[in-house]
């Protein structure tokens, strides 16, 4: 079901969800030729009008998006939904299939578009939009808080790439600007990151 109110567009232009020059983090969703949905945040790469994804080898996004050619980006602003996509996945109900498609959307996502994506060159993928709905438009001022969390989460799938102790060091430094500038949301968000990485 497509929740009343909502805008529904074909061929939308990702301007209009935020998604801008520069790279825009989004949580992606997938799913595999078997069914199983994924949720993963991925940065999408907006360059001279052309939209990418960089999908690094080994994870279940890329495996999905290159076997069904599709990814949908959801938007969100809750910092809690990227830490529980980032090294575990959301269950079933997290996801829905708006509209009769047959690629899950997150069911929290204040907006999502579903892109066709090809791959162009090694780790690159070109996208194309193809659908989407506008949820809602929440007007958000920067905030510190809610961007520590993101920049804590990018060091911690390092540290879990290398074990470089300096990357639990950057954690607790973005720790203590979540702790000085974000709210309640974001300091649950960055408590369950230390929890998984067990730092103190
Ligand atoms: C903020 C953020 C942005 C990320 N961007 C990308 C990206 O653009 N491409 C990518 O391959 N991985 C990216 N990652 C890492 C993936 O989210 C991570 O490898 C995840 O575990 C993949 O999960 P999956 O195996 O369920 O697809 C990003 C992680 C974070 C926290």
């Amino acid at each position: 079901m497509i929740r009343t109110g909502s805008e529904n567009m074909d061929n939308p232009d990702p301007a209009e969800f935020g998604i801008l020059d520069g790279i825009s983090e989004v949580i992606a969703t997938t799913r595999s030729d078997s069914g199983i949905p994924n949720a993963a945040p991925i940065g999408i790469i907006w360059n001279r009008d052309r939209l990418h994804v960089q999908l690094f080898s080994g994870s279940h996004t890329r495996q999905n998006a290159a076997r069904t050619g599709k990814i949908v980006a959801n938007i969100t602003h809750d910092l809690m939904m990227y830490v529980e996509c980032t090294f575990e996945d959301p269950g079933p109900e997290a996801f829905e299939y708006p509209g009769g498609m047959d690629y899950p959307v997150l069911k929290r996502a204040s907006a999502w578009i579903l892109f066709e994506c090809n791959q162009s060159k090694g780790n690159m993928f070109e996208l194309t939009p193809i659908r989407g709905v506008i949820h809602d438009k929440p007007m958000l001022c920067i905030n510190r808080g809610k961007n520590a969390v993101i920049e804590a989460l990018v060091h911690a799938t390092r540290y879990r790439l290398n074990g470089d102790a300096q990357y639990l060091d950057l954690i607790r430094h973005y720790d203590r600007i979540v702790q000085r500038c974000g709210g309640d949301r974001e300091k649950e968000a960055i408590a369950r990151l230390k929890e998984i990485m067990e730092i103190r």
